[in-house]
Formats: structure tokens, sequence, C-alpha cells
């Protein structure tokens, strides 16, 4: 639809989809019906989970890869897919918190990432739509400026080769930017699909739809089950399934939190001049370009919040189409999606054994919306760790890591979050009963003087389930964007129909029949 560009009528699409997933779907494959044996098991089939498979598929390693849904499907089709080491505002952080040569290892491994994707990308069909961009951080206010004066400093002390620039090529305004050259931007599903087809031409065992249960048989070789009862034993477990599926005593739950972002496809009636923008300044806004149906588009995204927090969800999408409208001009918008990113204490992934006392269960997360190098560096890490080779990186980003400050301070500040959360859930009672919602209408209702949630689709279809998250037992929260009950606590997310969509949870919420 062609957008008068003074008009204010939203022409955001009804339905989230992303475009990535839409233009290059993962190959769907079956749930694992039989027991196995393998060298390594990994959960979670995003890029971590996928790069890694890959990896250890291509030196000959027998590695069974599995997701419970299906594979790529979460936060890696979700992606803006900039592949840059320009992290938000970080290095400065990164060196007050840990000094300059941790912060500085932290750079390296994420540029290591940078180039293993290069040179994977070129050798992949159709290059995975590969484009060598500069990277901006811009600031818009006064404060955003010198923010971004610090980070220069703290580039510069790394040896980051940086420019910082008081005219910053964008269509609106903007006081200044640090531009990073040689960072790139591609298509994440046609890079992803062809690592797959690398597993599986090297023999590996992928299965979708293949939810573990949360117990691991711990021991020199041991066992994850499926919900099924099928059996998989290994030498080594890895869970790459963002939140780990299995605590192990890490307490992983008060260690991390999950965050909503949002992006738009926005065909704009102004010319993008390129270039893959972030700002300093919040809200954050997100730009890069995109090119769809040989038309060309820029992605927005931005409007970070807490999974299962603050106000309707479907008014992130309109912030970001209003952005659009005043700085780009809108004609129309093809896709809109949200992605989901975890968060540690310190900002640092937590990537390598899961607790102390392990030695053949690992962990990948947390790698705070810059995942696909984090991601990638992570895939490297874990390949050398796992076959007993030298890296750098390990006690950086360990999970047994514990610094005082800042990790104690958001440790305590996380969990008084969601201890409030817990309680507040518990008070909320709904007002209505579930038949007074209106068509495509979701929300907390009143069944039997108790609280509940109910969705009534467009067809008058009703779906009432007990609000009652199945992780630790707080209240989810209706999210109108995306038509799920989202939890405010430790960010489990379920559909409509109470199946489970993003964990820790692995149980769907209970139907209750009305
Ligand atoms: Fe932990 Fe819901 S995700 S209580």
């Amino acid at each position: 639809m062609k957008l008068n560009p003074f008009s204010t009528e939203s022409v955001l699409p009804e339905y989230s989809k992303s475009y990535w997933l839409d233009s290059a779907p993962p190959r769907s494959f079956p749930p694992l019906k039989e027991d196995l044996e393998v060298d390594y098991a990994i959960v979670g089939a995003g890029i971590t989970g996928v790069t890694l498979a890959y990896l250890l598929t291509a030196e000959g390693h027998r590695v069974a890869l599995l997701d419970a849904h299906e594979i790529l499907s979460g936060t890696t089709g979700h992606t803006t897919a900039k592949v840059t080491v320009q992290h938000d505002l970080i290095y400065r952080e990164l060196i007050d918190n840990f000094g300059v040569d941790q912060a500085a290892l932290y750079y390296k491994a994420n540029r290591e990432a940078l180039e293993f994707m290069r040179r994977t990308a070129a050798e992949l069909p159709g290059r995975c739509d590969w484009q060598e961009e500069d990277a901006y951080l811009y600031a818009q206010t006064v404060k955003g400026a010198g923010q971004l004066q610090q980070e220069y400093e703290a580039y510069r002390q790394l040896g980051i080769p940086v420019e910082e620039l008081d005219d910053v090529p964008l269509p609106f305004q903007a006081h200044k930017a640090l531009r990073l050259a040689g960072q790139a931007q591609f298509h994440p599903m046609a890079y992803m699909n062809g690592l797959v087809e690398r597993i599986v031409a090297a023999g590996g065992f992928i299965f979708g739809h293949t939810q573990i249960a949360e117990q691991v048989e711990e021991g020199e070789r041991p066992v994850l089950s499926t919900m099924e009862g099928k059996r998989i034993t290994c030498r080594h477990v890895i869970s790459s399934s963002h939140y780990p599926f299995y605590d192990g005593l890490g307490l992983y739950f008060t260690r991390i939190h999950s965050e909503r972002s949002y992006i738009l496809a926005v065909k704009p009636s102004s010319e993008y001049p390129g270039g893959m923008y972030l700002s300093a300044d919040e809200p954050k806004r997100s730009l890069r370009a995109v090119t769809i149906g040989g038309e060309p588009y820029v992605l927005i995204g931005g409007d970070t919040h807490k999974t299962g927090q603050g106000e309707q969800m479907d008014e992130h999408y309109r912030h970001l189409e209003q952005f659009a409208r005043q700085t780009l001009g809108v004609e129309s918008i093809a896709y809109r999606w949200s992605a989901q990113d975890w968060v540690t204490l310190d900002k640092l992934p937590y990537v390598g054994p899961l607790t102390s006392s392990h030695s053949n269960i690992w962990v990948a997360t947390g790698f705070r919306k810059w995942g696909m190098t984090n991601g990638t560096a992570a895939a490297l890490l874990l390949r050398d760790q796992l076959l007993g080779r030298p890296n750098p990186y390990g006690e950086l980003v360990t999970p047994s890591r514990f610094k005082a400050v800042p990790g104690l301070q958001t440790l305590i500040t996380e969990n008084a979050d969601v201890a409030k959360h817990l309680i507040k859930g518990k008070l909320e009672a709904g007002s209505r009963e579930a038949d007074q919602l209106g068509l495509d209408e979701g929300g907390v209702v009143q069944v039997d003087g108790k609280r509940a949630g109910a969705y009534k689709d467009p067809q008058g279809n009703l779906y009432v389930v007990d609000t009652t998250c199945t992780h630790l037992g707080c209240e989810v929260n209706w999210n109108k964007g995306e038509r799920s009950w989202d939890c405010p606590c430790h960010g489990s997310r379920f559909d409509y129909k109470g199946e489970v969509l993003e964990g820790p949870a692995s149980k769907p919420l209970k139907r209750i029949e009305v």
C-alpha cells in the first residue's frame, strides 16, 4: 500500500513475520523417534548451535543438534543481521569493570568471529547477500554525544580503528557519530541454511520439535531425555538454547534476564544513504538497508523492554512507525517482527562449563542482542574447549566468573524486580469475563472468581489459560503485539493456546475449559 506522506494512519502489518524466515525458511527436520548415541548433543539450533554443529561435524565428530521448535526459528531468524563488533555503548563499560586487557579480548573474539563469518559466507550460495558496510553509533542529544566521546576514548585505548564524525551521513539531525569501517550485513537465514546443509552432508543428526526434559543424567556419558522418553547418550552436552534447558545448580534464573525488541521493514519515501546505524540515546533506534522484492527497504529496530513488562506491547511497533515517518518517511511497511535476547549480570556472555564442577555439560547464552558475532565466537570457543585446544577467550566468558561489581548490584536489582512482579501479578485480577472480549482480543479475565487469561480469535473461538507461569509461578501478561502470554519474571513465553514459545518454562500453561 502506498501511503500519503502526510497521513498519520498506521500501515503496520497485522501479524508479525520475519522477512528472513519468510524469504529463506529453514529446512524442516522431524522429531527424534528413537534412542541415539553421539559424541556431542547440542540443544538449541540457533546461530551458536548450528555453527558449533557445523564445526564439529566438519572434523568428523558424531553430533546431534536438537531444537524444541523448527530449527532457527528463534532469535537467529529475527535478528537485524548486523555483523559488527560495534555492540552499542560497551567498551567504556568493559574497561571500567574488567580492565583494558579483558575489554580488548572481547573485541578480538568478536573481530575473529566476524572474519570467520566473512570467509564462510563467501563459500556459501549467493554469498548470503553479504555486504561490507560501515557501522555507526550516533547521538542526537548532548548526553548521547558525551557518552560517544567516552566510548571514542575507550576505542582508542583498545586500539580499535574508529573515526569520530561531526557530520553524520543520516537524512535526519544527529550531533555526532563513531564510525567503524569493515563491518557487514547479510541474510542470516541464507547463511544458516547453508551451514545446515553442510552439517547434513557431513553426517550430522538434526531434530526439530524435540523438547529435552529439564533433567540430565550426569556422569561420564551424560544422558538427555526427550519429553517423549527417547534417550540421547553422549560424551558432552551443550546448551545453546539461550536460557539453559538444564540448570545444574548454576542458578541461571537469577543471573540472566530477557529483553524484547522490535523491527519494521519500511519502504522509505526518501533515499537511505547506506550504513548500519544505532543510536547511543534512548530509546534505541537501529537502521540498516535491505532489498525486498528488488525494492530498497530499511530495517528500523528498537524499543527494547524486559519481556512481559511495560506498556501495551503493540505500541512498540507504533513507536517505530512514528520514528520512520519523522525521519525517512514511510511509503509502506512490508514486515514487522520482534526478537528476544538474553542479558547477563555484567553484560558479557556466559560461555563454557555449566558450573565450575561440570566438565562435560556446557552452556552458551547472554549475547545481549549481538548474537551474530557473539554467538559465532561462542561456537568457536566451545569447539576449541570440547576438542581440548587452547583458546584465549575462555576465562573472559566463563559462567563461573564472579565479580562483585557490577554483578552483585545487578543480581540484587534483578531479583528484587522478579519478586516485585511475582507479587504484583498475584494481586492483579481481571475485571472482565472471558466472553466479554472482542474478536482478536486477549487479556486477563475472571473465571469463577479467579484470575485467568483469555484470547478470542478472529473467528470467535475462545482460548482460556491459567496465567500462572509453569516455570516458577509468576503471572504471565498478555502481549497484544504478538498474541502471546509473556512472563515478566524470567522471560518465558506461551502462545494464546498456552504452548511454550520460549523457555525457561518447558511445560504449557494449563488450559481452562469454560
Ligand atoms: Fe520464571 Fe515465568 S519464566 S516464573
